[in-house]
């Protein structure tokens, strides 16, 4: 197994951040749904809480991989590609990272401007970012929604674009993100 990205292909760390931040995403909208369908009281609380301690784990995990990202660099696109294709994936990453920031960065702010401080699993409770504002609450509560609704989108064209290069590229940009295959990635 390869910790490191390769020229041809992302290795286990790469992946391993990218895959645990899907199911954490994916979790979070899960998590979202369910406290928009509960009535005020204990049980929307605890899925609220849940809520924000996945959201922070993202905004770590995101900051981590991207530390990681810069001291390892990713796979080139395939030349194959034409050089719109290229621009459009190098724009949309960029924009996908942002929005694994911005998301919980909104959440945190809201939580800050409302006065109730988040807590990370009970386990630690982050400092406020902002002081108390009605205002500053409004802005980030009304802000969070549209940005998981235009990851939402991206995701969905992100994984278009993946299943365009296997299936009909038929180069190997997916599987180069897969864990169990082993093409393109010889040991250095
Ligand atoms: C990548 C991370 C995150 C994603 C994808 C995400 C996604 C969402 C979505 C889809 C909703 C429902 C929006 C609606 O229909 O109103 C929501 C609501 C909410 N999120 Fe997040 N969230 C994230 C991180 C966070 C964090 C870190 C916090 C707080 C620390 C947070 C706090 C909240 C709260 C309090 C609500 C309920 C807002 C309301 O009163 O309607 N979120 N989130
Ligand atoms: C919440 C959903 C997802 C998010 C936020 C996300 C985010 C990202 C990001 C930021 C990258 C860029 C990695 C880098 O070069 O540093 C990436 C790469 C990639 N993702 Fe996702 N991803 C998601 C879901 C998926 C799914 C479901 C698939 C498979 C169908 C997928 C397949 C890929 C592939 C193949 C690459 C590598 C692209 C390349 O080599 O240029 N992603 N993803």
């Amino acid at each position: 197994m390869q910790l490191r990205n390769s020229e041809t292909k992302y290795g286990a760390i790469a992946q391993l951040f990218h895959w645990v931040i899907v199911v954490l995403v994916v979790t979070q909208f899960v998590l979202a749904q369910r406290a928009d369908s509960l009535p005020r009281g204990l049980a929307l609380l605890q899925t609220l809480a849940l809520h924000k301690s996945v959201g922070i784990t993202i905004f770590a995990l995101a900051l981590l991989r991207l530390l990681w990202r810069w001291m390892n660099p990713v796979p080139p696109m395939p030349s194959s590609s034409p050089r719109w294709q290229q621009i459009a994936s190098r724009i949309s990453h960029i924009a996908l990272y942002a929005l694994l920031l911005l998301m919980p960065l909104f959440g945190w702010l809201m939580s800050s401007a409302r006065n109730f401080p988040v807590s990370w699993f009970g386990i630690a409770t982050l400092p406020d970012l902002i002081a108390p504002s009605e205002k500053a609450y409004e802005f980030f509560h009304e802000g969070h929604e549209p940005l998981a609704k235009v990851l939402f989108v991206l995701a969905l064209v992100h994984i278009a674009a993946a299943l365009k290069h296997h299936f009909i590229d038929r180069d190997d940009v997916l599987l180069r993100m897969l864990p169990w295959n082993r093409k393109g990635g010889a040991e250095h």
